[in-house]
């Protein structure tokens, strides 16, 4: 992987090598820190890097931020700034990802949340795709469960839940499978390791409630979105059994990583024809337009970084 040639950290612009944490800092022992996911899209027609939803993922990022009593004197207005002024440091003229991570920066012994120091880092890397069958992923049901509201809540991006998300990921990959469905604890789906799920049953796109133990994906509304008001189809969120995977005509993964990714087989069965579906299909070339700011209707939701 390319490392960045530059980092924010501590309030400016530096070098990435100066952007270096101590092995006692509380974040990387408790996993007490929050992270985002942003993408950057290069546009070769205009000459310009987009960013998708900037705020919206720093409204996110502060949000998960709040929930381990982390306080910032930055909106997402300001965090998108510092973004911009990293990016155009960068100069980036290709696709890129973006990852904030807001962390306990006090190097001292002791689980806790509270009389601690956060600070904020954002760094990007050039960046390409996040899985390999983005066009007909085969995937398994997980033999983990995902975390618990009331364990640590999987509507932040929490550092240490992402342990979770490892040994969903790993023991998928090392079994075969691209990719993992994970259960909640009621035995519902809840998501990928990374990504969001929408299943299509009859005709219409079901997804897990944000109550079912899922991150609120920032992808994932706009997938609402497009799905009701450009495809005319319609969008339910309701819990969705196991099995009921087995019988979907089209599913998918969304997320800011995995973009939209069709799932063509779960557990060796396959999901409808066994080929990506008309909807997915449908999608996928309209998120990628939206996301590049090739809709003009949509042009606000991409923010020009240059
Ligand atoms: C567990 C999990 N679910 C879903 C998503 C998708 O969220 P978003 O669309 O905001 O990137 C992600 C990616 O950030 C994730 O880590």
């Amino acid at each position: 992987m390319t490392l960045p040639n530059f980092a924010f950290f501590k309030g400016r612009i530096v070098s990435y090598s100066e952007a270096k944490v101590g092995v006692l800092t509380h974040t990387l022992n408790y996993g007490t820190g929050v992270f985002g996911g942003l993408r950057g899209y290069w546009n070769e027609e205009e000459n310009q890097l987009f960013l998708f939803k900037p705020h919206d993922h720093f409204r996110r990022f502060l949000e998960s931020a709040k929930l381990l009593l982390m306080e910032f004197p930055y909106s997402e207005e300001q965090l998108t700034g510092r973004l911009i002024d990293l990016l155009r440091a960068e100069k980036y003229r290709t696709d890129c990802y973006i990852r904030p991570i807001a962390y306990f920066a006090d190097e001292v012994i002791g689980v806790r949340l509270h009389g601690l120091n956060p600070e904020i880092a954002i760094v990007s890397i050039p960046f390409g795709s996040y899985v390999e069958n983005e066009e007909g992923s085969h995937v398994t049901i997980s033999s983990w469960r995902r975390i618990d509201d009331n364990s640590i809540p999987a509507r932040g991006k929490i550092a240490g839940a992402y342990v979770n998300s490892a040994f969903i990921k790993t023991d998928a990959v090392r079994a075969g499978f691209d990719e993992a469905i994970v259960l909640n604890q009621d035995g519902h789906i809840a998501e990928g390791s990374a990504e969001n799920i929408f299943v299509v049953r009859k005709g219409i796109v079901c997804t897990p409630p944000v109550t079912d133990n899922i991150l609120e994906g920032i992808t994932r509304r706009t997938v609402m979105m497009l799905l009701r008001d450009e495809l005319g189809v319609e969008v339910v969120e309701r819990s969705i059994d196991r099995t009921e995977v087995y019988l979907a005509e089209e599913i998918f993964f969304c997320g800011t990583g995995v973009q939209i990714a069709a799932i063509n087989k779960v557990d060796h069965r396959p999901v409808g024809t066994g080929k990506m579906g008309p909807i997915t299909g449908k999608l996928r070339t309209l998120y990628f337009d939206v996301v590049k700011g090739r809709v003009p209707k949509y042009r606000e939701m991409c923010l020009p970084v240059y």
